[in-house]
């Protein structure tokens, strides 16, 4: 199983679009099978499949106990399944963010996800991981379970600043889990009609030369699936550029 976090402190930017509809296309289209973990408590990842104002005790909040509860289920199927191939998800917990300080002193708390991943590593082909916007608690147990990251930057100025304490915080935890490293990073809302846009893609290409997987357009038809709680891969866009995009940078991930 490959782990692949998608992280940027910085919110709003596409991370949860972009997750959640990579894993959509590598169990419908490339037939892998993916497990989907929702790190953030904001939970917009899980809403895409379930109601987050279900029962916490079978979400990621089951990692954070005290102990580590792997009895406990937390695994669920979702209705995106090929053949084989099939997505599930780790829902994410509501609750979590409030309890962090209390969590934060329990020893080896940031190792608990890598620990729940590595029971699970035989069942799947790749793990995608919904990270929330920071690089706190639960970016820092993505990080230590991950052997790589996608990074979504948006084409703007503070935005794409943002990015070099990004770069600095993974150096940091790339001491101790050394595997772990920047897959790639896309422009992620690209409007090319805007000079300013175009130039900042140009910058964030500059900064990694050697790992930009491309751009992906800004486009309704995001908000459109969000609205429906639907994957790009279950609606009829497979011609549209949206979908196109997405298969392109599941390539580049996946070759
Ligand atoms: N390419 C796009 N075109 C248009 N809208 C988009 C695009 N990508 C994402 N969005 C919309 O932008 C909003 C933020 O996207 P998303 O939730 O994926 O960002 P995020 O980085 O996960 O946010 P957070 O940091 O809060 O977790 C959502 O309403 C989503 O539908
Ligand atoms: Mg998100």
């Amino acid at each position: 199983m490959r782990t692949i976090c998608f992280a940027n402190q910085k919110g709003g930017v596409g991370k949860t679009t972009t997750c959640v509809n990579i894993a959509g296309i590598l169990t419908t289209q490339k037939k892998k099978k993916v497990l989907l973990v929702d790190a953030d408590p904001q939970c917009s990842a899980t809403t895409y499949f379930l109601d987050p104002a279900m029962n916490e005790d079978k979400t990621i909040t089951m990692l954070f106990g005290k102990e580590p509860r792997p009895e406990v289920n937390i695994i669920h199927s979702t209705r995106i399944a090929s053949g084989n191939s099939r997505l599930d998800l780790v829902p994410g917990g509501y609750t979590l963010g409030g309890s962090l300080t209390e969590i934060a002193v329990i020893p080896n708390i940031g190792i608990r996800l890598r620990d729940f991943l590595k029971n699970h590593e035989n069942n799947y082909d790749y793990c995608l991981i919904d990270c929330p916007p920071d690089i706190g608690f639960f970016t820092m147990n993505a990080f230590m379970a991950s052997e790589d990251i996608l990074v979504p930057i948006q084409p703007e100025r503070l935005a794409v600043w943002g990015v070099a304490q990004l770069v600095e915080r993974i150096a940091f935890y790339q001491e101790v889990n050394p595997v772990l490293k920047i897959l790639g990073v896309f422009t992620s809302m690209f409007q090319a009609q805007f000079k300013s846009q175009k130039e900042w893609n140009e910058e964030i290409k500059m900064m990694f030369p050697n790992n930009f997987l491309g751009e992906i357009h800004r486009s309704a038809l995001y908000g459109k699936a969000w609205d429906q709680s639907k994957l790009l891969c279950e609606m009829r866009v497979k011609t549209e550029r949206p979908y196109r995009e997405l298969v392109a940078i599941t390539n580049k991930i996946t070759s």
